[in-house]
């Protein structure tokens, strides 16, 4: 096809050879299939700050680290040097996320090089050689839905051991191919220790993965493993082979109930023996 305008730099760079076509045009960014040296990848160009939407929410910016310090300050402010140093700054953390979770071990598109704001990706392909579906387009048995599901929650939590939560995980942005899911668009993943709504989000990614995979296996409807994994994080025993159950009770409460009223009955003992003495002391 012909070359989009924004894919032009990096034909003229030799990054990539040809342009084969238009995979998608979504909300954040037109995908295209690119070939580099006979080899097949995925161009992901972002669209301009103004065509954007949500994703780019103050929400999602929180406890990202920059590590210019003259660069944090300006994107404080609202000057025109500020807002591109902000609008640099989420361009280019996909590719962090990718990377970091790549290297973690999270089944994402190899990240190949991030010019011009074109992330230059692995094509992930599907089983039957073509470009991969999309998870939400398929129709899954309950094995099988059982099975993905419970892939997708390893990945969650090795994500989350990573340091990061997906904040849009959803049957659109997980692609499957021979192996099973692999998890894509990750432009407004969140620092889990660092974002307040980070639990909130896991809350809503797993919650989306356990909405669609209960269509096809209805007792992953009960499943709670969002409060599971969060409070293993929290309390700093979260590992990549953390046994999960799938169910969470919130916190012992009984135990406490019955340390608490131990307390009340020792200190009411003690006041006893203390008026019995003083009175004792009166006579
Ligand atoms: N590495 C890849 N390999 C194969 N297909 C891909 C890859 N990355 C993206 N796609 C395809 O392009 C689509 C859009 O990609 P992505 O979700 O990253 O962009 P987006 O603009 O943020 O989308 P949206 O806002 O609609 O969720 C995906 O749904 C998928 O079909
Ligand atoms: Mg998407």
């Amino acid at each position: 096809m012909k070359t989009p305008p924004r894919l032009l730099p990096l034909l003229e760079d030799g990054l990539i050879d040809e342009v084969i076509c238009q995979l998608m045009s979504g909300k954040e960014a037109q995908v295209y299939i690119v070939e580099c040296s006979g080899i097949r990848r995925c161009a992901k160009v972002f669209k301009e700050a103004n065509q954007r939407s949500f994703k780019q929410a103050v929400q999602y910016q929180e406890g990202r680290t920059v590590r210019n310090s003259r660069r944090a300050r300006a994107m404080s402010k609202k000057t025109r040097y500020g807002q591109q140093e902000q609008e640099s700054a989420w361009l280019n953390a996909e590719v962090d996320a990718l990377r970091k979770l790549a290297a973690a071990g999270v089944r994402v598109p190899e990240p190949y090089t991030f010019v011009d704001g074109v992330l230059l990706m692995e094509l992930i392909i599907g089983a039957d050689g073509l470009t991969a579906p999309r998870l939400g387009d398929l129709e899954l048995t309950a094995d099988v839905a059982r099975s993905y599901h419970e892939q997708i929650i390893g990945e969650v939590v090795r994500m989350l051991c990573a340091g990061l939560v997906h904040g849009d995980l959803s049957p659109f942005n997980v692609l499957v191919d021979a192996h099973g899911p692999v998890i894509i668009d990750l432009p407004q993943a969140v620092s889990a220790s660092g974002n307040n709504s980070a639990h909130m989000m896991l809350d809503r990614d797993v919650g989306n993965m356990r909405e669609f995979f209960g269509r096809f296996a209805p007792e992953l409807l009960e499943t709670d493993y969002s409060n599971e994994i969060w409070s293993l994080y929290e309390s700093g025993d979260l590992r990549e082979d953390s046994r999960l159950t799938g169910s969470f009770q919130q916190n012992d409460t009984i135990a406490d109930l019955a340390q608490l009223l131990a307390v009340i009955e020792a200190a009411k003992k003690e006041e006893e023996e203390r008026l019995a003495r003083a009175a004792l002391a009166l006579e």
